[in-house]
């Protein structure tokens, strides 16, 4: 059995966060779909049963603002822009399983059924509330959280708001919450990322509010116990991991949820490691397995987003240098937790230096040879070979293992700095034993085929 044997009974569900219908999308948002779509591929090469989910953000105040600027309805906006999700995905090689769109049917009912579930439990109230409203961040922010009067994540206005709201009662999850994040060391990864959620829940947890009056917001999902108001498009878009997978299940027929990766960018860490889970908790539902935050696409030295102007546009690259570039590019140059910068000399440089001189050096090399010498067949395994050749077979096994257990714990730059150190050895071996001098002397056919098979099977690994 070789490395990559199928294993029965292992199940991987991986998800995205589900992307505003509001923008354009950009290398931002191209990346944790990529992550995403290497771990579905890489655990279906490994046997895994996988589910691999991605969608539209579709309700809130950003996209009813969108529509209103547009001079479209929200629904017509909808229609339209979460298309410009599904062809990125589409140019970027991106295989998923399902593509949820949160005005689906089947997802506002499930929302509308877990919310009248805890409403009926007494779970979420009717209070009257006053706080510092952030329209970009769509929630509310304390007074000793807003950085210089601005809100404390996208810097942008805040505006003083009272009304009436209904709030689901988070903080008396708040101990159970820590307990949890304590007792699995693996829940929210990587270290630094949990450790800064362990700090938040240091301080008291507030409830959450999860309504928006309608007079205010009439774009979302309509609370079923209270006409008057919709769903916070948060508690709306969180439920969306379970809403997509409540009426599938793996091909054992074991159930879906609960999800095995969620990933996402670090701006949204908290609502999906404090609120959602906090929401599961409350519908008796079980966590998800894991969490991962990553750090941001920069660009100019800032985060990249629609309206810092800074925003790359992934598709212009595709169109340039290939999909396969764009791809490696991304996953090669983010270093697990940190941010990382994009430019369009960073691109090149690591295009030409990995893929067009390392190997597509190898490649060229020994195709050549292989259509010169050979009739373009690849040569039977050799019955016997020197130590140059169980070198780099020995090295090459060492790299799938490196690369899986890499792979496994998300670490996938360091997992392709293993496959260009790989793709290297392989030159270094070419050079040594020089086919092209080989080559010239008939008597030496043997010693032809050996190279030309121990290198070719190295590069298939
Ligand atoms: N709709 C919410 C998510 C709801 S999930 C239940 C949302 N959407 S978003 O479109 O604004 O962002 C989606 C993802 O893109 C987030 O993971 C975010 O971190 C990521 N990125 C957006 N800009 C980014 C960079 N410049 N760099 C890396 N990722 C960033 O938030």
């Amino acid at each position: 059995m070789g490395p990559f044997s199928t294993m029965s009974g292992k199940h991987f569900y991986v998800t995205t966060p589900i992307y505003y219908a509001n923008d354009r999308p950009h290398i931002g948002h191209a990346y944790t779909t990529l992550l995403a779509d290497v771990l579905a591929r890489y655990h279906r090469l490994l046997g895994y049963d996988v589910f691999f989910l991605t969608g539209t953000d579709e309700h809130g105040q950003k996209v009813e603002q969108a529509a209103r600027k547009r001079g479209v309805s929200p629904e017509e906006h909808v229609k339209e822009y979460h298309r410009r999700f599904k062809d990125l995905w589409q140019r970027l090689g991106i295989e998923y399983d399902y593509f949820i769109r949160t005005t689906d049917k089947d997802h506002k009912e499930f929302v509308q059924k877990c919310l009248q579930q805890l409403y009926d439990r007494g779970e979420i109230v009717l209070r009257e509330y006053e706080g510092w409203y952030s329209v970009s961040e769509e929630r509310f922010f304390q007074e000793d959280e807003l950085v210089d009067g601005k809100d404390p994540v996208g810097h942008k206005a805040v505006e003083w708001i009272s009304e009436k709201n209904y709030f689901f009662l988070m903080s008396k999850y708040q101990k159970r919450l820590l307990a949890h994040i304590e007792g699995n060391a693996d829940f929210i990864q990587p270290e630094s990322r949990r450790n800064e959620v362990l700090g938040f829940l240091r301080q008291p947890l507030g409830d959450l509010c999860i309504s928006r009056p309608r007079t205010r917001l009439a774009w979302g999902i309509s609370l079923p116990f209270d006409p008057d108001f919709v769903t916070y498009v948060w508690f709306d878009a969180l439920l969306n991991y379970e809403s997509a997978v409540a009426a599938r299940c793996y091909p054992d027929g074991s159930p879906l949820w609960p999800a095995t990766y969620h990933l996402l960018g670090k701006d949204i860490l908290t609502t999906h490691s404090v609120y959602w889970p906090t929401i599961l908790m409350a519908l008796g539902h079980p966590l998800p397995q894991h969490i991962f935050a990553h750090g941001w696409w920069l660009s100019k030295g800032a985060k990249q987003s629609k309206s810092s102007g800074n925003a790359v546009d992934p598709l212009g690259y595709v169109d340039e240098y290939g999909v396969d570039a764009v791809r490696y590019f991304l996953l090669r140059d983010m270093v697990l937790g940190q941010d990382a910068s994009f430019s369009e000399e960073q691109f090149k440089e690591r295009i030409n230096s990995d893929l067009a001189n390392d190997l597509g050096n190898a490649l060229q090399r020994v195709h050549v040879f292989l259509i010169r010498s050979l009739g373009g067949k690849v040569p039977l395994p050799p019955a016997q070979s020197g130590a140059d050749e169980s070198d780099l077979k020995a090295f090459t096994e060492e790299s799938i293992s490196r690369v899986k257990e890499l792979i496994l714990n998300l670490r996938l730059s360091p997992a392709l700095e293993a496959v260009t150190e790989m793709v290297r050895r392989v030159n270094r071996y070419l050079e040594k034993r020089a086919p092209w001098q080989v080559a010239k002397d008939r008597d030496l056919q043997e010693e032809l085929n050996t190279i030309l098979f121990t290198a070719a099977e190295a590069l298939r690994c």
